[in-house]
């Protein structure tokens, strides 16, 4: 066991755990972080997205022990259901885009990550950023809606608030 201070949506947060657990252990085990899933435990199917910095990574591949002082940030950095905080949130909300809602905290952190990095994300980039998180109940066009309102609502915003 080795002892870590990760800095998550925006506290610093110690564990003690072995240097080689997953990320998405960590956070759903140790700082009952539970939005992000886990699907595969494999990198294949996104459920378990989360932020480090800028990037979104697959937190299920990601020992702790390199995380380092890189920003962690997870669905609950936003709002809830009951107050969506964010134009994505509101954006998934309004399409419906959940059915099961198991790929849902992946799908909203990999497309915040697109937003941080494309200012006007075209169809084909929204397709093809979204490609590596895959949604079991078949609800892919209603989450690229849902990007895609989210994306035209901020391009109309003149102060970005994802
Ligand atoms: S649980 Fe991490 S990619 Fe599937
Ligand atoms: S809504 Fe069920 S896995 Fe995507």
């Amino acid at each position: 066991m080795s002892k870590f201070t990760l800095q998550v949506n925006g506290k610093p947060q110690q564990v003690e755990v072995d240097a080689d657990t997953p990320l998405l252990y960590v956070l759903r085990n140790d700082l009952k972080l539970n939005g992000a899933k886990f699907g595969c435990g494999l990198g294949q199917c996104g459920s378990c997205t989360v932020m480090l910095d800028k990037e979104p990574v697959m937190s299920c591949l990601v020992p702790v022990s390199l995380v380092g002082a890189r920003a962690v940030r997870t669905v609950e950095s936003g709002g809830t259901r009951w107050v969506p905080s964010s134009v994505l949130q509101q954006a998934f909300i309004e399409e419906q885009a959940a059915q099961c809602g198991y790929c849902i905290a992946g799908m909203i952190m990999r497309a915040t990550a697109l937003f941080e990095q494309v200012a006007s994300p075209s169809d084909a980039q929204i397709r093809a950023w979204m490609q590596p998180n895959l949604c079991r109940c078949g609800t892919h066009m209603r989450i690229l809606r849902a990007v895609r309102r989210a994306a035209d609502v901020l391009a109309a915003q003149p102060i970005r608030n994802y």
